[in-house]
């Protein structure tokens, strides 16, 4: 989604702050202790998870029913995407009522049941908090779009059309592109960064503060642990609405996360709420290491981490939407971006590591390798990325048993609003469809959105009605059920490697250095805390591949390996992930 955005160099870092340790090497490295840095978060997209009534769609007494095989991978904490009432013509990110949950879910006594399930079972729950915008179904813009006098007209941006045409404004999920759309009973303009479904807030107004904060209080107030913060770069706009400022030379995303009072209302939500709570809070931010950086810089006093697009969005082609790369991802430029977020929070704020989500396509499809013959290596492979960074690991459902990209052939098999518009833009520009639709079976989001394969019976076992997307084809061989028993799978790989970060600190805490900076095959680095040194070594080809760590690797202790028998010669056998301690 923000694929436009242009990253900035690393700004200087601060050279000393309170929680610090010094390392081998000089620069300060930030160790303080949090149960959120220690935690593994696993994503469920509850329309996809587990369907309980058979209506096709995923819902909370499904995931009450799956509590024991989710405590069972040793995760953390779960991060739920939207539950809350609503429309769902963007899946749950268009809210029409904040304190209630769907329907189509289930009910507040379904939650309270899976709330308690997950506490009973040593697990922690964000919430998802879209708080940029909400649907226009919600009781608040029925009410402003009714008339200038509603009491929550100022609740929306609105451009009153006696001023004629509004200044232009891009619109993400529009057909358009276009950020405005007019609304006849109060003959003006409401502003929307996504769908026009999905009207922007009015953060300038303090009365919708009030009335956001004390719904985050509500949520918290019920126990949940944190929240995963929707498009939150977003809230403040420049209201005076100058033109689109040339300089962003067209990245209008980030010139949206750049609004002038951003973080003084972040700051004013953790001082009323965020501050009361031992919670995880992690936002969506967008943009540079400066901006990204200030969100979760413990002296700012905002959020707690994190997630941002680089290493996500890499290998598209400039200027067009998620188009990959025919010539496949650079690996050195690609690790090069995982060294730069690493140094942005070397001393103050912590990141995250993630592959794959609900606006991603599948990791193993993206960044491994699905053909079957490497699908279990590659999955691995990607495993151990993931929870060997010096960042919070979300790992998204579905990935510890390695399902791919469904791939669709046709734009009618399609559900989401973000393909659908895209696609309705190239169209409307006489722009190659055939090659578009191609593109998006590698990128597209419904990819990450198939239903959960448990097993090999009818619906992959996801639930007896029609699911609302297909179930991926390959599910009678990639299942849950498949792998339970099976020591060398995906999904018992998942669980072990759970248990390699926990019973090493390093793993959390410990600097990271790449090895082997320009192979173009490997993904090698260290991670070192006090005494304990590994080396991790992640090959991304289908053929062997050399490595060059500088470290005799024959006399290290494997910790873990994705291979029966590890390389130490500094040949990597296809997509092998090895773990070593060397000291
Ligand atoms: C980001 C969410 O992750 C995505 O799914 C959603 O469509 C947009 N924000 C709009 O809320």
């Amino acid at each position: 989604m923000m694929r436009k955005i242009i990253f900035l160099p690393i700004v200087a870092l601060a050279l000393f702050s309170s929680c610090k340790t010094k390392n081998k090497n000089s620069t300060i490295l930030s160790t303080e202790k949090k149960w959120w840095k220690e935690a593994t978060v696993y994503q469920i997209y509850p329309r996809s998870f587990k369907d309980s009534d058979g209506d096709g769609v995923g819902d909370l007494k499904g995931i009450i029913s799956k509590l024991d095989y989710i405590k069972s991978l040793g995760i953390d904490a779960v991060w739920l995407n939207p539950i809350y009432t609503s429309p769902q013509k963007d899946n749950g990110y268009d809210i029409s009522d904040y304190e209630n949950i769907n329907p189509l879910f289930g009910t507040m006594e379904d939650f309270d049941t899976m709330l308690k399930g997950f506490h009973d079972r040593g697990i922690k729950v964000m919430m998802d908090m879209v708080l940029n915008h909400c649907s226009n179904e919600h009781k608040w813009f029925k009410a402003a779009s009714q008339s200038r006098s509603s009491p929550y007209y100022n609740y929306f941006h609105w451009w009153p059309a006696e001023k004629g045409e509004p200044p232009y404004r891009w619109s993400i999920f529009d057909d358009k592109a276009y950020g405005w759309e007019y609304n006849k009973p109060t003959n003006s303009y409401y502003l929307h960064y996504f769908a026009d479904f999905q009207p922007d807030l009015n953060w300038e107004n303090p009365a919708l503060r009030q009335d956001i904060y004390k719904m985050m209080r509500m949520w918290l107030d019920k126990g949940v642990d944190g929240f995963r913060m929707d498009a939150l770069a977003f809230i403040s706009k420049d209201t005076t609405w100058p033109p689109l400022p040339k300089e962003y030379n067209g990245n209008w995303g980030l010139y949206y996360a750049s609004g002038p009072k951003l973080h003084d209302y972040v700051q004013e939500m953790n001082r009323e709420v965020l501050s009361k709570y031992d919670v995880a809070t992690v936002a969506e931010a967008m943009g540079d290491v400066a901006r990204v950086k200030k969100f979760v810089d413990e002296d700012r006093k905002e959020l707690n981490m994190a997630y941002h697009f680089e290493a996500i969005d890499f290998g598209y082609l400039p200027g067009e939407y998620k188009m990959p790369d025919p010539n496949g991802f650079d690996l050195v430029k690609w690790k090069n971006v995982y060294v730069k977020w690493d140094s942005a929070f070397i001393d103050k704020g912590w990141g995250t590591m993630y592959l794959g989500n609900h606006d991603q396509p599948r990791m193993l499809t993206r960044w491994g390798n699905d053909a079957p013959e490497y699908r279990v290596a590659s999955s691995k492979m990607l495993t151990t990325l993931i929870l060997t960074m010096r960042a919070t690991p979300y790992y998204y459902f579905g990935d510890e048993i390695g399902m791919s990209n469904i791939k669709f052939d046709r734009v009618e098999q399609y559900n989401d609003v973000e393909l659908l518009t895209n696609y309705a833009q190239v169209k409307a520009k006489g722009g190659d469809l055939k090659r578009f639709l191609e593109g998006m079976k590698i990128s597209s989001r419904d990819n990450g959105r198939t239903p959960m394969q448990w097993d090999a019976t009818a619906n992959a076992g996801f639930g007896s009605g029609q699911p609302w997307l297909p179930v991926n084809e390959n599910y009678t061989t990639v299942n849950v059920e498949a792998q339970e028993n099976d020591t060398t799978s995906v999904l018992n790989y998942f669980r072990k490697m759970i248990r390699v970060r926990k019973e090493n600190e390093v793993l959390v805490y410990g600097r990271f250095s790449l090895l082997d900076a320009n192979n173009p095959d490997v993904f090698a680095y260290t991670r070192e805390l006090g005494d304990q040194k590994l080396v991790v070594l992640l090959n991304f080809r289908s053929e062997v591949k050399k490595v060059n760590t500088e470290v005799d690797l024959t006399k290290a202790k494997i910790i873990i390996s994705n291979y029966a028998v590890a390389s130490t010669d500094g040949s990597l056998q296809p997509y092998e992930a090895t773990i070593f301690q060397v000291n």
